[in-house]
């Protein structure tokens, strides 16, 4: 059974941790993710962006693919699956779908358009059980080589979309998806510890989970933050196990060329990476 975030994060805010939301691509990422919190007995979430969704085949393929796998693979933690960085039409689309969770990014229209977007999206979500994500303040990232730095959110804005009752907040405060340039100046603690204190009780996510400090990370939980996205990192780390099979030759001996060997050292890799942020996040042992 797929569930909300609810729970899990309410869990890990009072228990001053947080819960890893890490994107899936293909069947590969979903298995390795989802056997990685059954062995550190984790709640998980896994994001799915519009995109990966439409390379996945569609939404419905996503929660079947998923839901199969929680059966066979006898997988009993709690597991939401989540719709990334939505737009409006996206987010009905994965409702209507069958996911446990979804985020609007309503981060870019004015404050006014996001409000009553997601204000409709709160009734629509809480109506179902579902939960649902909202933004401030834009994540920035690397789009066509250009490198945005992110955006620091209002406070006074995260407590009025705080306060139309969504289940969690995600807060630019200078986090970016990506790898993060070499003069990046960091978290933005100030911009945190003021959204915290605008918006009490609110689960934060921290966006762009690649790349930041562990100091970073932990004092970011320490201000409130209970869900923490991650995604480069798992794509680096794959890429990197599958292309050393490839440049060490294994492809070329024996049944090498078969792709369930070839990609095996990704899913260890990616496995590796999410044990490695799941102890971080201190949500081991919590499910
Ligand atoms: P990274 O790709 O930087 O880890 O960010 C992931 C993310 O925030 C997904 O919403």
């Amino acid at each position: 059974m797929l569930v909300s975030a609810k729970d899990m994060l309410t869990r890990a805010r009072e228990g001053h941790y947080a819960v890893g939301q890490f994107n899936i691509n293909n069947l590969e990422w979903t298995k390795a993710i989802l056997l990685t919190a059954q062995e550190m007995n984790s709640p998980v979430i896994l994001g799915v962006s519009e995109g990966a969704g439409k390379y996945m085949c569609g939404y419905r393929t996503v929660v079947d693919m998923t839901k199969g796998m929680i059966e066979n693979l006898k997988i009993t933690v709690p597991v939401c699956v989540h719709l990334d960085h939505g737009s409006y039409e996206a987010a009905l689309a994965c409702i209507a779908a069958g996911f446990s969770s979804v985020m609007f990014d309503g981060s870019k229209y004015p404050i006014e358009e996001n409000i009553t977007k997601t204000q409709e999206l709160v009734k629509l979500t809480g109506n179902l059980g579902l939960s649902l994500e909202a933004e401030v303040g834009a994540i920035g990232g690397e789009e066509d080589g250009t490198v945005s730095m992110g955006e620091c959110a209002d406070p006074d804005e995260c407590k009025r979309i705080a306060d139309l009752g969504v289940t969690m907040l995600a807060a630019g405060i200078g986090n970016i998806h990506g790898k993060y340039p070499a003069n990046w100046p960091g978290l933005r603690f100030d911009v945190l510890a003021a959204v915290k204190a605008k918006t009490g009780d609110m689960p934060l996510v921290l966006h762009g989970g690649t790349g930041i400090p562990a100091d970073m990370i932990r004092e970011a939980i320490r201000l409130g933050v209970c869900k923490i996205n991650v995604n480069t990192e798992c794509q680096i780390a794959f890429t990197a196990a599958v292309r050393k099979y490839i440049e060490d030759g294994k492809d070329l001996v024996g049944k090498g060329f078969d792709p369930r060997k070839v990609l095996a050292p990704g899913v260890e890799a990616i496995k590796a990476t999410v044990r490695e942020k799941i102890e971080l996040f201190g949500s081991a042992n919590k499910a």
